[in-house]
């Protein structure tokens, strides 16, 4: 925990901060240090990386930076993302797959993500995700869409490798914090995840322990 603390301390001077700050006030809800911690997770964890609930793709050009900059193998970016449109003091958006192509475009990361139009539980979206990810793949899960990570995790949960890195947003917050960090606390209990922190508005950051 210390050492992810020191590490997000050095990279807040580092000239990464300054490329995800640019992402971050085109295309992300979430805190520069949340950024920084995906471009980390994505660039130093071991595996394949599937996000859920892009929006218009701050999370996701964080995580494509990091697993470029990875020395490990070509790494699997597979984003889900309902679309529709979204009304947000400072990141609106009237068509949400079409401004998170855009953005994929604009910080040149559009090749290495497959984008996955639809909402995570659908059927449709469910096959397409075990046809590109097989079991214990993901060292990367980035969970940003609404209260349900539980839903997810039992869906997606066996793609996840033994300490796969996983961000869940709105942990803390109004509204849809208080069923999600439930939910969190339960796996917690469960043996399933193991905390390393919070970070940010209200991210809790940790691992999760195969059965
Ligand atoms: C808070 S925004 C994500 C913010 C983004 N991660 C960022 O860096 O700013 C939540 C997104 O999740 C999407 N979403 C919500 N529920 C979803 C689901 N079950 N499956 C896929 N996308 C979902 C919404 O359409 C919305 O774009």
């Amino acid at each position: 925990m210390l050492e992810l603390m020191y590490k997000l301390m050095e990279y807040r001077s580092d000239e990464v901060r300054h490329r995800l700050e640019k992402v971050g006030r085109a295309a992300s809800m979430l805190h520069m240090d949340v950024l920084l911690l995906i471009y980390h997770f994505a660039k130093f964890s071991a595996g394949n990386i599937l996000e859920i609930g892009p929006y218009i793709g701050g999370s996701t050009v964080a995580a494509a930076f990091g697993a470029r900059e990875s020395r490990a193998r070509k790494k699997k970016i597979v984003s889900i993302e309902a679309g529709g449109q979204l009304k947000h003091f400072r990141l609106s958006s009237r068509d949400i797959i079409k401004d998170l192509r855009k953005n994929l475009a604009r910080f040149g990361v559009a090749g290495d993500v497959t984008l996955i139009n639809g909402r995570s539980f659908d059927e449709a979206t469910i096959f397409e995700v075990r046809h590109r990810l097989s079991s214990g793949d993901v060292g990367l899960f980035i969970f940003d869409a609404d209260d349900n990570v539980r839903r997810d995790l039992d869906c997606y949960g066996d793609l996840l490798n033994d300490g796969c890195w996983l961000v869940i947003d709105d942990y803390f917050g109004p509204a849809k914090a208080a069923p999600l960090r439930a939910q969190v606390d339960v796996l917690l209990s469960e043996g399933r995840l193991l905390p390393f922190g919070y970070y940010g508005w209200g991210t809790w950051v940790g691992q999760w322990h195969r059965k």
